[in-house]
C-alpha cells in the first residue's frame, strides 16, 4: 500500500500530552503506520515524528537525520524506544517540533545516549547516538511521555509560545473555511 500523509498535531492538544502505551504486536497495521509516519515527516520536512503526532498513541518513532540527501534516506523506526545509557556531558541545540511551528528554542540534553528498540522485523537493536541524532532520538522518545521540548523551558517562554500555537490554530482554523 501507498504511504499516505497524516495530519500533524499542533500543541496544544491533549493527545501531545499522554503517555503512550507499548506496542505489544507488530502487525501490517504497524508497518503501514511506520511508512505513513516517514511519508509524514519527510513531507514536513522534518528529522523526527513520533505517532501521538499524529494522534496514535503507541510508543513508536521515526527519523531521519540526514535530511538533506533526499537519495541517501536513513530511516530509522523505533518500537518501544528506551533510552539505557545517558552521558554525563551534554550539548545544546536549537530545536523545533513539527507539532509546534516554526518556533525554537535552545534545549540541553546529554550529548549521547545509548538506545534500545524493537525494529519493524521484530528484532531488537542497540545503537549509541551521537550529535543532532542523539537530540532527535531523545526529543521523540519525549513524546512517547507526553513531554514537549518546551517543557524544558521557563514557564513564561512556555507561555508565551502556547498562545502563539493558539494564534496560529485559530488563524488555521479560519482558512479552512
Ligand atoms: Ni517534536
Amino acid at each position: 500500500m501507498k504511504p499516505m500523509l497524516r495530519p500533524i498535531l499542533i500543541h496544544p492538544n491533549p493527545k501531545l500530552k499522554k503517555v503512550c502505551e507499548p506496542v505489544l504486536e507488530i502487525d501490517d497495521a504497524l508497518i503501514e503506520l511506520s511508512d505513513d509516519m516517514l511519508e509524514t515527516m519527510y513531507h514536513a520536512p522534518g528529522i523526527g515524528l513520533a505517532a501521538p503526532q499524529i494522534g496514535v498513541l503507541n510508543r513508536i518513532i521515526v527519523m531521519d537525520c540526514e535530511k538533506d540527501e533526499a537519495d541517501n534516506r536513513k530511516p530509522i523506526v523505533m518500537i518501544n524506544p528506551e533510552i539505557v545509557f545517558s552521558s554525563d556531558e551534554e550539548s545544546t541545540y536549537e530545536e523545533g517540533c513539527l507539532s509546534i511551528p516554526e518556533q525554537f528554542a535552545e534545549i540541553k540534553r546529554p550529548t549521547s545516549v545509548q538506545v534500545r528498540w524493537v525494529d519493524t522485523n521484530g528484532t531488537e537493536q542497540e545503537q549509541e547516538f551521537h550529535g543532532l541524532w542523539s537530540t532527535c532520538v531523545q526529543h521523540e522518545i519525549d513524546h512517547l511521555d507526553g513531554k514537549l521540548f518546551i517543557d524544558y523551558l521557563s514557564t513564561i517562554k512556555r507561555q508565551l509560545i502556547t498562545r502563539k500555537m493558539q494564534k496560529f490554530k485559530r488563524e488555521m482554523a479560519r482558512e479552512e473555511k
